[in-house]
């Protein structure tokens, strides 16, 4: 996610300023920016790619006697990083500038309503078009800027957190927020305005958090108003911060996969927004646009990935072939480099990373391109390596994912593979319209699911204290679900350091029922309603002997629920949905076991968060 800082007051304004940014860079960013006005009031910007270490070469000279400035850290979703596309971004006449953290989806509607109207743009930023808009109705109405801002934010459908600074305006900033955080710090005759409390907390301990489609003017006399987007007064609700700085960079979370874990109702939604339109019906992926017809027509696609995207590699397969009845292929891009595998022109290829920088990924990647195949990519960082030698591909924008084990990444690059499948089928005709619609209603709640899951973690808290000492865990699951039973199998093993095989519920009578006796746990997940009776024969075979079965069942299964020692209850969905909830209490039991048996859960030993190496 970007990271905001804005400050007008009394003191020297750039230092609090660059000192707010490095306290964001947790949240992982590919360029920073700074904007202030100077005695004259001129409007002066300077941005860079790169750290803001680089930032602060590129300045020179910290400037001194500035008294209100915006500075914001990029995290890039709509362009690739670099110095035009980093904020602040400039109105037309260069007398506003913006910074701002989300996705406004219908911004190149508004951008060439502005170009219409003679607005000429520079940068591929969605912001750029936000600063245009502002002073657009500023000089329409003749309004004052909290009015322009207020106007503008009507006509924005989208995510924002921004903080707008006006030449014309030196003696206040402007700042409003929609599904991304905004706070403001309240001090002695000063205020900061941050997308966290971590570059405020040293400041002051008053803050203000502000809510939804809710904007404010602070001023240098003092003085903030807050109203809604409707133009309602509000009346602000002071809070004393209580964390430290520490707690705040994890959002007040442990660890950064605590965090990423209950991020996911947010980042499962951003994934869909601007591609999912519910009231139309309608899937769009801007990204791989030019390549629907070469994506329905090819003969394989070949999915190709390392872990726990190889793992939604495999859901992915089961949704191609299953909706859009596309054969489908996945590899391990180790395996597949160096297999000397069948590559054909007509082949569309799909590299699914998190990172975009994972070295076996890359080298299967340029052994596809080198064969003539068509290569996508599904990233979760913009600019990496993989998002720029691959011919196209989408974000899956779950935002920076710090904890090593991966959770938001792979939800987020499930719900992609989801919308890729249906608008596959839909174009296709293998999926009736009932179905269709069904699935996408059902998709559009899934963030919500996942919320209601999330409130059962105490429950599997008790589960986890069950099962700590464990040595060994088997995870079983059918169909959809058993690319889950894998990839909770990592997610334990990788951070609690236990020993845990996934495995198609099926297979275990051809092995693995050797194992089970009173000291095998054994997971299974147990939504699936088409393999309902199978399932609850795996479990009798497991309870025969002496295994205790921890069941993912869905909300009302009774029998399946009686049978297991510990049930899991998470809510009913459509089946082929069912891996972006099953996976949820998975993840929550490994990261509580692993934090029972004292492990490092965000960085587990002997791990890298990308693995550039072969
Ligand atoms: C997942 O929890 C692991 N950290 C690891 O398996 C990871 O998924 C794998 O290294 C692939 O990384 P990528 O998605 O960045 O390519």
């Amino acid at each position: 996610m970007c990271g905001i800082v804005g400050y007008i007051g009394t003191k020297e304004a750039i230092p609090i300023i660059l000192n707010g940014l490095r306290r964001l860079e947790y949240r992982g960013y590919d360029s920073a920016g700074i904007a202030y006005l100077n005695g004259d009031n001129t409007l002066k910007v300077f941005k860079k790619k790169g750290k803001v270490n680089e930032l602060v070469k590129h300045l020179k000279n910290i400037p001194t006697n500035i008294h209100i400035a915006i500075g914001h850290t990029r995290w890039a979703t709509h362009g690739a990083p670099n110095d035009i596309n980093a904020h602040p971004q400039l109105s037309a006449s260069g007398k506003i500038t913006v910074i701002h953290n989300g996705i406004i989806e219908n911004y190149s509607i508004i951008k060439e309503a502005l170009i219409k109207q003679g607005y000429n743009f520079v940068s591929e930023t969605d912001t750029e078009v936000i600063a245009n808009l502002i002073e657009e109705i500023q000089s329409r109405d003749g309004v004052i800027l909290s009015e322009a801002v207020r106007l503008a934010l009507n006509e924005v459908i989208g995510a924002y957190a921004i903080v707008v600074m006006s030449s014309d305006f030196p003696d206040e900033l402007i700042a409003a927020r929609k599904s991304s955080p905004l706070v403001i710090g309240i001090g002695e005759n000063e205020f900061f305005l941050a997308s966290d409390a971590t570059p405020i907390v040293e400041h002051t301990k008053n803050v203000v958090y502000l809510n939804d489609e809710e904007i404010v003017s602070v001023k240098n006399d003092g003085t903030f108003l807050i109203k809604t987007i409707e133009n309602k007064i509000k009346t602000p609700f002071i809070e004393e911060l209580q964390m430290e700085l520490e707690m705040l960079e994890r959002g007040g979370y442990d660890y950064f996969m605590l965090k990423e874990i209950y991020e996911q109702p947010t980042t499962v939604k951003d994934s869909m927004r601007g591609r999912l339109n519910l009231e139309k019906g309608t899937i769009s992926l801007g990204g791989i646009k030019d390549y629907e017809h070469k994506l329905m027509n090819a003969p394989r696609i070949i999915l190709l990935a390392c872990g726990t995207s190889w793992h939604a590699a495999l859901i992915g397969e089961y949704l191609f072939e299953d909706l859009a009845r596309i054969p489908v292929e996945v590899d391990y891009a180790s395996e597949f480099r160096y297999r000397n595998p069948i590559i054909k022109e007509e082949d569309v290829v799909i590299a699914i990373s998190q990172s975009g920088e994972t070295l076996d990924t890359m080298a299967a990647i340029e052994l596809a391109k080198s064969k003539g195949a068509t290569v996508l990519g599904i990233c979760n960082v913009v600019g990496s390596t993989i998002s720029r030698i691959t011919d196209a591909g989408c974000y899956t924008h779950a935002g920076p994912e710090i904890g090593v084990a991966s959770t938001k990444a792979f939800t987020a690059q499930v719900t992609i593979l989801t919308l890729m499948a249906l608008l596959l089928a839909r174009k296709k005709g293998t999926i009736t319209d009932t179905h269709y619609h069904q699935i996408l209603i059902e998709l559009d709640k899934i963030p919500a699911k996942i919320e209601a899951v999330l409130k059962i973690s105490k429950q599997i808290e008790k589960i986890a204290a069950e099962f700590k000492d464990a040595r060994n865990f088997l995870y079983l699951g059918r169909a959809y679900n058993f690319p889950i039973a894998l990839e909770g199998a990592l997610k334990l093993k990788e951070i609690s350091y236990i020993h845990a095989e996934g495995y198609p519920a099926a297979e275990m009578k051809h092995g693995p029922i050797a194992l089970i006796d009173e000291e095998m746990p054994v997971v299974v997940i147990a939504t699936n309603q088409s393999a309902y009776e199978k399932i609850t024969n795996n479990i009798m075979e497991v309870k025969a002997r002496r295994g205790k079965i921890i069941a993912i069942v869905a909300e009302g299964n009774g029998k399946i629920k009686e049978l297991a020692d510990y049930a899991i209850e998470i809510p009913e969905t459509e089946e082929i949905l069912s891996p972006l909830l099953s996976i949820i209490p998975l993840q929550i039991l490994a990261y509580h076991i692993a934090l029972m048996r004292g492990c490092n859960v965000d960085q587990p030993r002997n791990l890298a968060k990308s693995v550039t190496v072969e």
